[in-house]
């Protein structure tokens, strides 16, 4: 019999003790790990900043005593030969060598490679979408219009970015335009896939006969950077770009792998940016493998501007929301991402090989070869990973497996069979080095009804989200089981969250430990569940304050928080402000941020580096 919501949080608070009980070893692993510079005590740092109350107001706010200026912003001059800025210029040639548009990921990396970074570094930024009304003048809210010229402008507004930054004379960071480091990739730009499904037939198009080389990457949401210096990508919703029209609405006109496709992946008959009107590789009846091509983590070296990127395969295909990589105790390497669609799943991959780092070819394929796992959080607290491997349990030819390579091109299929837990839409997967510790967003899911909720799950409808933290056995992030509990239910009470007055957040994404093993959270959909902007928070998972938000930062009219990163010393705190103005037109944006209120400007989805007044540490 299913239980109340009431039971079920009030056996995830009794357990809470195991957890926090357990903190101290945040501490000590951060002693241990990458960050070892950390000043580390095992009370848990006491709150740097006074928080804000909720706001929705014009004006970007931080807390009293910190200040932030714009880093990078769309269109800004990245490559050599990039045209300044001119939205009312726009072109493939331009967009190609500019900033994309909305910010999503935010990495940093030291220049040099191996040095402390804290003047000097690359920035690794993905542009996940567009939002074309806010871009053009005249152009309709809907993507579908868009001409041809305007449709590959916004194809190459997608993708990644790197881009040089450096501190000025004023302690500034600023962008070196035009470096020759920066790098614009977009869905235009070559890219291999690796790994065991690499070559398949189901990845082979009229385009390319081998499955082993893609045009472009797109849908790029949030990522992580390896310990050994690249940039892992995720691809997140793939399946927006395509269309099934003419495979029938319901796919009922395709072969049973692309029907299955269209129905597991929510494809439309129409996509939600139009790229099919002008590309036949969209349109699933004109190409039905183009979209098994996607969906994929895409690693890229930031420190080399002439490699071809790579679509690791061995790490599954789904939306990928993220990646977060540590290197464990044996010195195998350990991905976790999330899957983020309602009643999708958490994944991680455990590498063969070993990372070794003072080689770093060590790593070079080593996301090539490897297990993935998927998590099953069971209701006792503990949870178990159940490998993604053809030929064992349920993943065999009669239930529908031929090979590794279907097993991974279908890895959602394959979750279902060995027995998964379907998430309230999972986020950010954050793994704090150094330890087995893991902290996981689960932004929504207003379609789990009340009869389908779980320990894990326990909202239905789940409309505010929540964070689930667990620590591997051992603390050793290749083990096999898990001891989980409920970190945060968001929302206020009167909604079931455990927040009350300003110590309340919805809708939770993207997440970033400090130095102090401290969450940091940035949300995307408080307007429509608190009425306020987005925004970012500073969680403690220790001592009295641990669960509790504290909101450092309050965003612009239409956007949501992104990012965020902090440089290794965390004087700096990255924050991309994605889609400001986001529901309203070029010619009169409910903001335009980051510019004033007076200039012509449209507003510009933009990463911002926020500091302390004195220079000191953000966290404490
Ligand atoms: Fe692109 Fe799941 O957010
Ligand atoms: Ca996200
Ligand atoms: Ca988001």
């Amino acid at each position: 019999m299913a239980r109340t919501f009431q039971e079920i949080v009030a056996a995830r608070l009794s357990r809470r003790g195991f957890l926090a009980a357990g903190a101290a070893s945040v501490a000590l692993g951060l002693a241990r790990s990458a960050r070892a510079d950390a000043t580390v005590d095992d009370t848990g740092p006491t709150g740097p900043f006074r928080p804000l109350p909720g706001d929705a107001g014009p004006e970007l706010r931080l807390p009293e005593g910190h200040r932030h200026h714009t880093v990078l912003a769309w269109g800004d001059p990245l490559l050599a030969d990039a045209p300044p800025f001119d939205p009312l210029a726009q072109s493939v040639a331009s967009q190609s060598r500019q900033m994309g548009y909305n910010a999503d990921f935010v990495g940093f990396v030291p220049l040099p490679r191996g040095e402390a970074g804290l003047a000097h570094g690359l920035l690794c930024v993905s542009s996940e979408y567009t939002s074309p009304p806010l871009m053009w003048p005249d152009e309709p809210r809907t993507a579908r219009t868009l001409s041809r010229e305007r449709c590959d402008v916004d194809m190459a507004a997608h993708g990644l970015n790197v881009a040089e930054i450096r501190r000025d004379v004023a302690g500034r960071w600023q962008l070196v335009q035009r470096s020759l480091r920066n790098r614009r990739v977009s869905a235009f730009t070559p890219i291999r896939l690796t790994g065991p499904a690499a070559g398949h037939p189901w990845l082979r198009t009229s385009a390319d006969a081998s499955g082993r080389l893609v045009q472009g990457t797109f849908a790029n949401c949030s990522g992580g950077i390896t310990p050994w210096g690249t940039w892992l990508q995720a691809e997140e919703n793939y399946e927006s770009y395509f269309a099934a029209d003419g495979a029938g609405a319901d796919g009922a006109g395709a072969d049973s792998l692309v029907r299955d496709e269209i129905q597991r992946a929510r494809v439309g008959a129409h996509s939600e940016h139009g790229w099919e009107r002008h590309h036949a590789r969209f349109r699933l009846a004109d190409e039905p493998h183009e979209i098994f091509r996607h969906g994929w983590l895409v690693e890229i070296d930031p420190y080399d501007p002439t490699c071809v990127p790579v679509k690791r395969t061995a790490l599954g295909r789904f939306s990928h929301e993220a990646a977060s990589i540590v290197v464990a105790p044996d010195g195998r390497v350990v991905v976790y991402s999330g899957d983020d669609a309602e009643g999708e799943h958490v994944y991680k991959f455990v590498s063969e090989g070993r990372y070794d780092p003072a080689h770093r070819a060590s790593a070079r394929d080593l996301l090539d070869r490897g297990t993935l796992y998927v998590a099953r959080f069971d209701e006792d607290g503990r949870g178990a990973w159940l490998p993604l491997v053809f030929g064992e349990g349920p993943l065999v030819p009669r239930r529908g497996f031929r090979s590794q390579a279907e097993v991974l091109i279908r890895a959602r299929h394959a979750a279902t069979l060995l027995g998964a837990t379907p998430m309230d839409r999972p986020e950010d997967v954050e793994a704090l080095p150094g330890t087995g510790r893991v902290v996981a967003a689960f932004t929504k899911n207003t379609k789990r009804t009340s009869k389908a909720v779980d320990a894990a799950n326990p909202r239905g409808p789940n409309p505010h989200g929540h964070l689930l933290e667990w620590v591997e056995d051992g603390d050793d992030p290749t083990s096999l089981a898990f001891t989980w509990d409920v970190l945060l239910l968001g929302g206020p009470a009167a909604d079931g969250g455990s927040g009350d007055g300003d110590s309340v957040l919805s809708c939770p994404d993207n997440l970033a430990f400090d130095r102090h093993g401290t969450l940091w959270i940035a949300t995307d959909g408080q307007a429509k569940a608190l009425g306020i902007h987005d925004g970012v928070y500073r969680v403690p998972l220790t001592g009295a304050g641990r669960g509790r938000p504290e909101r450092f930062l309050s965003a612009v009219p239409g956007a949501e928080v992104c990012g965020p990163c902090f440089t290794p010393d965390d004087r700096t705190f990255f924050v991309a402000i994605q889609h400001p103005g986001e529901g309203s037109t070029f010619d009169e944006p409910s903001t335009r941020f980051p510019h004033d209120a007076a200039d012509r400007l449209p507003p510009r989805p933009c990463v911002i580096a926020i500091e302390r007044d004195d220079g000191t540490p953000i966290s404490g």
